[in-house]
């Protein structure tokens, strides 16, 4: 469920008409509702009821300092996977003990930053990895609290550029050798094991996989435990998907999800922490675009829109599908035309949708990609120097640019030319 609706023949973002928002902001751009992005927060925590719990919200998945602010404002704590996210979350008031390290490849001057400004745990990924940040820990005299990433193997049966559960992904080590890599984190000084950490891949669309990873970290647990190791902590990482069509697609709840959690691991008394990124702002987002021009070609009609695959990458990158509607509400029954639905850059693959049925639209109509909002704003770019798209966050009758819309003279002002030329 989420709060952009039709209301008196056109698209509302809660309380808000979106064409008031384009006429003020100008096209593209993304919209959040804070209605619905508090509202699948609240999910996952009532999903977890009667567990102690951490929701830490995957910011990768959208990361602007008004959207942090409002999660965490509910409670949320925040999975970084970068200096650049630590320092987010830290700007919009988040406490060091409420953010978790994700992420391959840490560098030193990362650990040293999250260090020295608090947090709650880095989810080691490597052995190179924990013997690096065992070195930074005793340079500045702490002690490092760690969870170590494993992969279970485990199939998540999602978009193989997004699944991160089998051996052959880069990340975790092999659940395989956790014994052995955990006897040599309780070995460094620097370090404190207060737990383990899993991700299998982001929108899974069925339960089954999370099944059988949450299985065997229960297994590993009792065995750590047995090891002598203090395992309170259970990281369970994030993935849950989101239904992309109004069809009858229909992942499974949070509600479902926090039953399998307690099913699964609920008996090994940990705190347990969740790292959804997808569920959480995913249809909380729209992008707003302008259809410039209809263009009639061969065999087909291409529906020339102001967004491209710089605002939203999704479908370039994963075939992503994503629901467009106009915003003028069609009338029941309206006639459907085939659009080839493109944005201007100059690639083929500058294509959101192929064949896609639409109502009939005309020059300077507005559209809404639905689903936006999670990976949208946070993967764009300024490719073919189109600015970066803006952000809106939407809070009942009221709205607010976000992230404004660089102009030209910001943008070019950037480069610098060598004195040599
Ligand atoms: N935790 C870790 C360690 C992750 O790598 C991810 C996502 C998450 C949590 C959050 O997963 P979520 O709940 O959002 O599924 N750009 C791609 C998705 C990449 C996901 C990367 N990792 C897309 O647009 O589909």
């Amino acid at each position: 469920m989420d709060h952009f609706l039709y209301r008196n023949g056109e698209l509302y973002a809660e309380d808000v008409p979106v064409a008031e928002i384009a006429a003020q902001v100008g096209t593209p751009f993304y919209c959040y509702s804070t209605a619905t992005l508090s509202r699948h927060f609240r999910l996952f925590d009532e999903a977890l009821a009667g567990t102690e719990h951490l929701i830490c919200y995957a910011m990768k998945a959208a990361s602007n300092l008004a959207i942090l602010k409002t999660l965490a404002e509910l409670g949320a704590g925040m999975d970084v996977v970068s200096g650049g996210e630590y320092a987010r979350a830290k700007a919009a008031g988040v406490p060091g003990e409420r953010i978790v390290f994700s992420g391959v490849g840490k560098t030193r001057d990362e650990m040293r930053m999250a260090l020295e400004g608090g947090i709650r745990q880095f989810n080691v990924e490597s052995e190179p990895e924990m013997a690096a940040l065992n070195e930074v820990a005793l340079s500045l005299g702490m002690r490092a609290p760690i969870t170590v990433r494993v992969n279970p193997d485990v199939d998540a049966k999602t978009h193989a550029k997004i699944a991160t559960g089998k051996s052959e992904n880069k990340f975790g080590i092999p659940i395989a050798r956790a014994r052995e890599v955990y006897a040599e984190a309780a070995a460094m000084p620097g370090l404190e094991v207060v737990g383990i950490d899993v991700h299998i891949g982001s929108q899974l669309t069925e339960l089954e996989p999370f099944r059988l990873a949450y299985e065997k970290v229960a297994d590993l647990t009792e065995a750590l435990r047995a090891d002598g190791h203090d395992i309170r902590r259970l990281d369970l990482g994030g993935g849950l998907g989101i239904p992309y069509t109004r069809s009858n697609e229909a992942p499974p709840l949070p509600m479902d999800y926090g039953q399998l959690i307690k099913e699964t691991v609920g008996h090994l008394g940990c705190e347990i922490e969740i790292e959804p990124g997808r569920l959480v702002v995913g249809n909380a987002g729209i992008l707003v675009s302008e259809v410039i021009y209809l263009k009639a070609g061969e065999g087909r009609d291409f529906l020339i829109l102001d967004a491209a695959m710089n605002d939203l990458i999704r479908p370039a990158m994963y075939d992503a599908y994503h629901d467009i509607v106009p915003v003028r509400e069609p009338q029941p029954g309206a006639e459907q035309a085939a659009y080839d639905i493109v944005g201007p850059v100059c690639e083929s693959g500058d294509t959101f949708a192929k064949a896609r049925m639409m109502p009939g639209l005309a020059q300077g109509d507005l559209v809404a990609f639905r689903s936006a909002g999670a990976y949208g704003a946070v993967m764009a770019s300024e490719y073919n120097t189109r600015p970066l798209v803006p952000e809106v966050l939407v809070h009942e009758h009221q709205f607010a640019v976000i992230r404004a819309r660089p102009t030209f003279d910001e943008i070019i002002n950037r480069d610098t030319i060598p004195e040599w030329l």
